[in-house]
């Protein structure tokens, strides 16, 4: 065969079928997690929550909670006050809060945005919680420790205590045991102005559920488009090599 006839084939070979393998699959798609993560099952894993399962049923902040895991991209991290740091309240406490005010409480343990332990260190104080905003009050935990150790301390202005135990850390959802209930300044604290027993405002708790969107860098997709490119790169350097060795 002339050297000229070989050159075709290369020719062809670089036309057709390397365009034909590019667009095969480069590596399997990322496996997204079946079904959406269930806050409760996770809690019911610790076997030691069940009044914060209970108040999270009843002041259907749960159900909030699951619809906004699947639908935004933030995630979510979650304080869990055992069973014990319930029976540890003053007795009354929970039944002296009106309803909308137990939403209030329950939504100051949620944070709507996922947080590994170490990363809470790096947010700055006070940090937002779902109940931010709620009649105007901050709503804010205060988060200090040493991510070396793991040792994270929570400071509402009321309680003081730190994280006993992770849960769950995964993207979306975070869940980390604390032995006291989260008590917030605005319910609790001694300059709050609005007695426990005034009336509770109309308002409810899910249309302020949608948080200003945080801006983040997108890495999710940029990996597997710079795998890509690096593709690209080789099989065009190969191409201009052969090319180049033919051509003699
Ligand atoms: C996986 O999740 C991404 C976004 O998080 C979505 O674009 C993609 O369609 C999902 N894939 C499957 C198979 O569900
Ligand atoms: C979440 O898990 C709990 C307990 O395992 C279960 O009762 C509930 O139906 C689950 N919810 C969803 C939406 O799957
Ligand atoms: C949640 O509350 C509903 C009523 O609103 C009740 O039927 C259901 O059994 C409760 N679930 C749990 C796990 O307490
Ligand atoms: C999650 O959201 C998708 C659409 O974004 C919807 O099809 C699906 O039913 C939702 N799942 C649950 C459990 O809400
Ligand atoms: C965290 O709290 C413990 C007591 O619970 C205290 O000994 C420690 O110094 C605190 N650490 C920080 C960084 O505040
Ligand atoms: C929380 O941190 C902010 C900023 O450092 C500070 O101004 C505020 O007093 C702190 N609050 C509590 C309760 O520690």
């Amino acid at each position: 065969m002339s050297s000229s006839g070989i050159s075709y084939i290369i020719i062809f070979f670089f036309i057709f079928i390397i365009p034909y393998i590019q667009s095969q699959p480069i590596a399997p798609p990322p496996t997204n997690e079946t079904s959406p993560v269930n806050l409760t099952a996770v809690l019911e894993s610790g076997h030691q929550f069940t009044t914060f399962i209970r108040l999270l049923n009843t002041t259907q902040v749960g159900f909030q909670v699951s619809v906004q895991l699947n639908s935004s991209d933030q995630g979510m991290t979650v304080f869990a006050p055992t069973d014990n740091a319930f029976n540890n309240l003053k007795p009354g406490t929970l039944n002296s809060l009106t309803y909308q005010r137990q939403i209030q409480l329950i939504l100051y343990h949620i944070i709507p945005k996922y947080y590994p332990l170490s990363d809470l260190l790096l947010a700055s104080n006070p940090v937002r919680t779902q109940a931010t905003g709620q009649e105007g009050g901050v709503f804010g935990l205060n988060f200090t420790g040493q991510g070396q150790i793991n040792e994270v301390n929570i400071s509402t202005g009321v309680v003081e205590t730190r994280i006993t135990n992770i849960l769950r850390q995964k993207f979306p959802l975070s869940v980390y045991v604390v032995d006291k209930v989260l008590l917030p300044e605005e319910l609790f604290g001694t300059k709050t102005t609005t007695p426990t027993g005034a009336p509770a405002p109309k308002t409810l708790p899910s249309s302020d559920a949608d948080s200003p969107a945080i801006d983040e860098d997108d890495h999710k997709s940029a990996g597997s488009s710079v795998k890509r490119t690096s593709r690209l790169g080789i099989v065009l350097g190969c191409a201009w090599f052969c090319c180049s060795v033919m051509s003699f």
